[in-house]
């Protein structure tokens, strides 16, 4: 049994942006089940306190200059799960997002916001912890926890073995060399081997050169990064540690995304009673202010509006996709060039077109169980959750062949031993590509017996993050075994 810390900056379903928020749900849930002891290290964020506020008790005071002075409260997450709350009402209860003041800018004390998350993991996995609880393993992912292998390294006794979980390359976490002394850090550590990145400080990097171990969220991405383009500078040190690198592929909270139980959609089904999804389709066409087409397919997306995703590859074949037999609901929000683009398709092809700008979670699982078809063009992926989604709710995935989507999307021409194909992968990054892929999509939903048999076949598949959890906890006992943790 593994006593962990997993350290994260958000968590399904107090405080989320992204895939990582459903993740740092899920996995220490997972965990816990198999037996392990995990504590999930959260930001008190305003959300957070106003969740959980008197359910939370003080657990210690923690003085760490030259940050502001904090807490840890103590508190459970939903699923049951021991949570941290690192409470600093300067750094994290305010008003707007978690990382951003609106849509167009960061708050400028992120360095020191993230910083404190990172030092407080560092501390609570250490020695010197306040708390009468002492982890095996620190886990921290992504750049917000980056610089906690830093701070785990200097001088303070025994400390717990650090894996770093990169979610996604893309975010670095990239600060001046001015930051270094607001970060309580000794210029020193500002050396190529060290916190520098480019002339700049990096916290991912940081995280990346000093963890023990590190991993990411899906095989195929895992290879990726330790190359161009996708490596994003980083490649050459990820390939350096290429023996310290392992791709282990996200599981989905198999509860919350269950289309026979979901409570956020129109018509509750399974594999037997598939025919039922057509409510759903009802319903999400009423939404959508889509019309009630007979034997026209509805293609999905729920995404952010990022480079990422290639949406913009979508945005680009959108003329000759609607020429199909095929009807598009969008939900989404982020990049303003995108949103404008697809404000456009939607005034120009009403009936046909459906687009809903904002952050919904609840549409999001009648997205998933109203459609016939997902779209992921996604020009990178580290793992992506919406196609397993997708495949649980019997709707086949249109994706581009990368990261995750390859690892867990089938497509019919590239399976192997005879398995059942799932979806429809693509290579190039074009419009033309993913335009390909779209209709051979179309040519396979005319066909109702393969196109059940691939709705089945994605039904049946077991993304639950028993799976992955196993993976993880083996990485956790290779790593708390090995001696030489005493600084
Ligand atoms: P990423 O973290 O890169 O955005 P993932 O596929 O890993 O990509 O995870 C995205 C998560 O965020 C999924 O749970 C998805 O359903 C959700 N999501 C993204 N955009 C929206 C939206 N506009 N409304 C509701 N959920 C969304
Ligand atoms: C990131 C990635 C996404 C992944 C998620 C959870 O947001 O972009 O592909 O699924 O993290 O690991």
């Amino acid at each position: 049994m593994t006593a962990l810390l997993f350290a994260t900056s958000e968590a399904v379903p107090l405080v989320k942006t992204g895939g990582l928020a459903d993740v740092s749900g899920a996995l220490p849930q997972a965990l816990t089940q198999l037996g392990h002891d995990v504590r999930v290290l959260l930001p008190g964020y305003r959300a957070v306190l106003q969740t959980l506020g008197s359910e939370m008790r003080v657990l210690a005071h923690l003085d760490l200059p030259p940050f502001a002075p904090a807490r840890i409260l103590g508190g459970t997450l939903p699923g049951g799960v021991p949570l941290l709350v690192l409470d600093c009402p300067p750094y994290f209860d305010r008003e707007g997002g978690l990382y951003q003041r609106d849509s167009h800018h960061d708050w400028p004390d992120n360095h020191v916001r993230f910083g404190l998350l990172s030092r407080a993991a560092a501390v609570l996995a250490g020695e010197a912890s306040p708390l009468d609880w002492r982890p095996d393993v620190l886990h921290c992912n992504d750049w917000q926890i980056g610089l906690a292998p830093v701070y785990a390294t200097l001088p303070g006794g025994r400390r717990a073995a650090t894996v770093l979980t990169i979610h996604n390359l893309a975010y670095q976490g990239i600060f001046p060399p001015g930051v270094l002394p607001a970060l309580g850090l000794p210029w020193d550590l500002f050396r190529v081997d060290g916190v520098e990145y480019y002339g700049n400080v990096s916290f991912l990097k940081a995280g990346v050169q000093f963890a023990d171990r590190i991993t990411t969220v899906s095989p195929t991405y895992a290879r990726e990064i330790q190359h161009e383009p996708l490596g994003f500078g980083m490649q050459g040190l990820l390939s350096w540690r290429s023996g310290d690198l392992t791709g282990i592929l996200n599981g989905i909270d198999t509860e919350q995304w269950d289309p026979a139980a979901d409570p956020l959609i129109a018509a509750r089904f399974r594999a037997t009673t598939l025919p039922r999804k057509e409510l759903n389709r009802k319903a999400l066409r009423e939404r959508f202010g889509l019309e009630a087409l007979e034997s026209v397919p509805v293609a999905g997306v729920v995404s952010r509006f990022a480079n990422q995703k290639g949406l913009d590859l979508l945005v680009a074949c959108a003329e000759s996709v609607l020429a199909l037999p095929m009807q598009l609901a969008v939900l989404g929000s982020g990049d303003p060039e995108i949103e404008h683009a697809f404000r456009g398709l939607a005034s120009k092809y009403p009936g046909r077109f459906g687009l809903q700008v904002g952050f919904d979670e609840a549409l999001s699982h009648l997205v998933e169980a109203g459609a016939d078809l997902f779209l992921m063009p996604s020009r990178f992926e580290p793992c992506g959750l919406n196609q397993m989604y997708s495949q649980r709710y019997g709707t086949p995935v249109v994706a581009r062949a990368t990261g995750g989507l390859v690892d867990s999307v089938t497509d019919g021409d590239q399976a192997v031993d005879g398995e059942a194909p799932t979806g429809f992968l693509f290579t190039e990054p074009t419009p033309e590509a993913l335009f390909e892929a779209i209709s051979r999509a179309v040519a396979a939903y005319a066909d109702r017996r393969l196109w059940r048999r691939m709705q089945r076949a994605g039904m049946a598949r077991d993304f639950s993050w028993t799976r992955a959890a196993g993976q993880y906890a083996a990485l956790y006992q290779a790593l708390s075994g090995e001696p030489g943790k005493a600084t």
